[in-house]
């Protein structure tokens, strides 16, 4: 069984997927953590994430840099998001998603393109929104809980570029695929997201 979790940055698709992986006991792959990589990488070898020759070279990286929580930041993110958009870097990270996805168990992949590219054949497609206010919101929360103070408006400028960005890429641009179920989580909690999710995936199997 493969559970595919697309959706926009900061709806709460990771928290889900995670949930989901934990309660159907599921292996778990945080795709964007492969982009976050290579994007890392690019910057780290003196490259220019917008270069799609720097970032291909950075798809090289080690496996150990994915437990680095340099990983996790903003910045970072930023810099997954440049990378990202190079068909190059896409065909580079497909075989190791497409291997982690297809293994005998089953697994829950969360990313942006997985119920379109990697796994059109998922039994199980999630696609997470959110309002931008909504998701600017909660990043900017957890933002104050690591002490880091980032203004709101930046935050949400930020989100609005990186769905753009998304959405408007010509190779795997983010869309739910057309037998994906859509979540809106903007007025829910976590344990309400994450409920809601659970009961989508198992009125899907
Ligand atoms: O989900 P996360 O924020 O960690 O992803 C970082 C960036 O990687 C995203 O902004 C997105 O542009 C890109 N990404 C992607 N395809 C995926 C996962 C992430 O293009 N499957």
């Amino acid at each position: 069984m493969i559970i595919a979790v697309d959706g926009l940055t900061a709806s709460g698709k990771g928290t889900i997927a995670k949930a989901i992986a934990e309660h159907f006991e599921l292996p778990y792959l945080d795709t964007g953590l492969l982009y976050r990589a290579v994007g890392y990488q690019t910057v780290a070898d003196g490259g220019d994430p917008d270069s799609p020759e720097d970032a291909l070279a950075a798809c090289e990286f080690r496996s150990d840099l994915l437990r680095s929580s340099a990983l996790r930041s903003e910045e970072t993110g930023g810099y997954a998001s440049r990378v990202s958009v190079h068909p190059e870097v896409r065909q580079a990270l497909l075989e190791r998603q497409r291997a982690f996805a297809q293994q005998p168990g089953g697994a829950v992949l969360d990313g942006r393109d997985i119920g379109t590219v990697i796994a059109p054949e998922a039994e199980v497609k999630l696609f997470i929104t959110a309002s931008v206010q909504e998701r600017a919101r909660r990043r900017w929360l957890e933002m104050q809980g690591r002490e880091i103070d980032i203004p709101l408006d930046d935050i949400e400028r930020d989100i609005a570029a990186r769905d753009a960005r998304d959405i408007n890429r010509k190779d795997a641009p983010l869309r739910a695929a057309p037998d994906a179920m859509v979540i809106d989580t903007t007025a829910f909690g976590k344990e309400q997201a994450i409920d809601a999710a659970i009961e989508a995936v198992r009125q899907a199997l």
